[in-house]
């Protein structure tokens, strides 16, 4: 089932005019989702601009469709995961791009399609994954990893206090009944959550195990080290984040050149990082956005620049 409107793209204007597009480039948008930011930035492209558009969801290939037939040669959709971006961007032999976008996570339509298993507000398989035809399940997970390695998860994904409780909480019940759904889950741990922290802790046990079950941070990881790579001197790179995990590492590539955050200098002691912040402080969604698209509101943005050396 799709859902009536399968995403309302966040920050719009602010992301691609961070692109600073140039009709004739060539650019990335790493997350295509329901389209919204590609929509935009093919928009701004003329003669010889061109857009390549990653998602590793079946659903989202689906929405590429008519912009394939609206804009032909200059829109090229590809169904993998970012982390291949370099691979992708020989095999089209491509070289350097003007500027590559990403809106990172999951779309509303992952969280809306019960039966995908993203959300603790339908009852569902455990499932969670973008990718449809990969094999680890958030099922998996909870049957399969130890009490250690799920407090990890709860922990750093989840930014849950009480994630070695819930693991052990966990570990406890699978030893008697299967957890196969996302309701049979949400039962289990209701009882251990504060009843004004329900929604929320839920929220966090949900997206940790997403995270888990997408290995989002090493996807992340290798796309940024990547990104930087094929950036054109003068090209810009622009991250929509949604939590903190992600934002640190964004935030220490545009200020080193890695997601360490390791200054490295040359031998004069001058940052060798390859990118300038153009924000110096990061853009959130103003009060007006967040109250249409609630989704905005922990979202932040950073862009960067590749020094012209
Ligand atoms: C927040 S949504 C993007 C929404 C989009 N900007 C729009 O305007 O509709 C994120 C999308 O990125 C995809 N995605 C997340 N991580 C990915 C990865 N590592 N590789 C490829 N696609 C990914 C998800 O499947 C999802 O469709």
């Amino acid at each position: 089932m799709i859902s009536k409107v399968y995403h309302i793209p966040v920050m719009l204007k602010d992301t691609v005019n961070g692109l600073d597009i140039k009709p004739d480039g060539t650019y990335v948008d790493l997350t295509f989702g329901g389209g919204g930011h590609s929509k935009e930035i093919l928009s701004r492209l003329g003669e010889g601009g061109r857009l390549y558009s990653f998602d590793q969801d079946l659903d989202a290939q689906k929405n590429a469709r008519p912009l394939k037939e609206t804009y032909g040669t200059s829109f090229t959709f590809i169904r993998s995961n970012f982390r291949f971006l370099k691979n992708w961007m020989r095999y089209y032999r491509v070289k350097h791009v003007d500027g590559i976008l990403a809106d990172l996570g999951v779309s509303s339509h992952h969280l809306d399609v019960g039966e995908r298993g993203f959300s603790f507000r339908h009852d569902a398989k455990l499932d969670m994954r973008m990718n449809q035809t990969a094999k680890l399940k958030a099922s998996d997970v909870l049957k399969n990893y130890t009490e250690k390695q799920l407090a990890e998860i709860f922990y750093l994904y989840g930014e849950l206090k009480n994630s070695r409780k819930l693991a052990s909480i966990i570990v406890k019940a699978r030893a008697n009944e299967e957890m196969e759904t996302t309701g049979q889950l949400t039962e289990l741990l209701k009882p251990y959550l504060s009843y004004d922290r329900e929604k929320k802790d839920l929220a966090r046990v949900f997206q940790a195990l997403r995270i888990e079950v997408n290995g989002e941070m090493s996807a992340l990881r290798q796309m940024l080290t990547s990104a930087t790579e094929i950036l054109a001197p003068g090209g810009r790179i622009t991250i929509l984040t949604y939590h903190s995990l992600e934002d640190r590492m964004v935030k220490n590539l545009i200020k080193s050149g890695n997601v360490e955050g390791k200054t490295e200098t040359d031998l004069f002691g001058k940052n060798k990082a390859p990118l300038k912040a153009i924000n110096r402080n990061v853009i959130m969604a103003s009060p007006e956005e967040v109250q249409v698209n609630p989704r905005s509101r922990s979202a932040k943005l950073r862009i960067g620049e590749k020094w012209q050396r």
